[in-house]
């Protein structure tokens, strides 16, 4: 049976942990200059609704160093859903390609597409989730920390669909969520089913207080851009700056997905700071999605 990545609940730990171990090899033979052309003659659709750098970067150089081809489809392209079914589309795809990557406004639309396809479909961000960024960001945390072994990770911000991953994986991982939001931005309420060790909380300096990772995404995300200005307002409180990081107590790094919208969820002091690791994480979505495509393609 084909696999599909549209959520992190679609990985048990041992699989996560499996994605890792591939993401080591494909990052250290990538440094030593050692070829890994594990997927040669295999095709990446990726389909986007919204913009993106890091996530059409990464899969398209990824799946170039494993040997394969990847195919950009601009929001203008395909438009699944409108200029013809999503379930057409994905029927015609899978004749074609080896493997669909879709960043989509509505979740349902890569589950549909994940549906109606018989090959892997890969969330490179849906409104509901961007399980792809929670791996890379796990994996960054690893490499630091050496494991999540009582890591404490706190989420100071917008319950989004960032947050929701998180969660996701802290249920199947079990490492300490401390969650941080302004009341009526909490993360969507059955992610948090079934979690013995998330917490919510309205006050980032409790949230921060004990925590090995600080974390923070945009305050609008895509598709939100009307409501930016509003938010700007509700979310001062949660900005990620010099003053708020006085409450944490351990020795801590400070990580954000980006883009990064300077100097409203966090400061230029701190996301150039000797704590911030985003460039890190940036980096290592190549090697993990390397490792999400070569693994799901091998199980298919
Ligand atoms: N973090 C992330 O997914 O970045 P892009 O929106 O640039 O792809
Ligand atoms: N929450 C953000 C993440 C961007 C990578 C968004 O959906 O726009």
């Amino acid at each position: 049976m084909k696999r599909d990545f549209i959520s992190m609940l679609d990985l048990t730990q041992d699989e996560i942990h499996q994605i890792f171990e591939l993401s080591n090899t494909l990052k250290t033979s990538l440094k030593k200059g050692v070829a890994h052309k594990v997927l040669s003659d295999k095709t990446l659709a990726m389909i986007f609704e919204k913009p993106s750098l890091r996530t059409r970067v990464t899969f398209e150089t990824g799946m170039t160093q494993l040997g394969g081809h990847a195919i950009y489809l601009a929001p203008t392209d395909a438009r699944l859903g409108t200029r013809e079914t999503i379930a057409d589309g994905a029927k015609n795809l899978s004749r074609w390609v080896d493997v669909i990557m879709a960043r989509v406004f509505a979740h349902k639309t890569v589950e549909d597409l994940a549906k109606n396809s018989s090959i892997p479909v890969i969330n490179g961000l849906s409104d509901l989730e961007h399980p792809c960024q929670i791996m890379a960001d796990l994996f960054t945390v690893i490499e630091k920390k050496g494991s999540l072994d009582g890591v404490v990770i706190a989420y100071v911000g917008d319950g989004n669909n960032v947050c929701n991953s998180f969660i996701a994986a802290a249920r199947i991982l079990g490492f300490q969520l401390r969650i941080a939001t302004p009341p009526g931005y909490e993360p969507a309420g059955h992610y948090l089913e079934q979690t013995n060790t998330v917490s919510l909380s309205g006050d980032p300096r409790v949230a921060i207080q004990d925590a090995d990772i600080i974390y923070t995404d945009v305050w609008a995300s895509m598709g939100q851009e009307k409501e930016a200005a509003q938010r700007r307002e509700i979310f001062l409180p949660f900005q990620i700056n010099r003053s708020l990081l006085e409450s944490a107590t351990r020795d801590f790094l400070v990580m954000h997905c980006l883009p990064a919208h300077r100097g409203e969820e966090i400061t230029d002091a701190v996301i150039d700071g000797p704590e911030s690791i985003v460039f890190d994480q940036a980096e290592n979505r190549l090697h993990v999605q390397k490792a999400i495509m070569t693994w799901l393609i091998e199980r298919s």
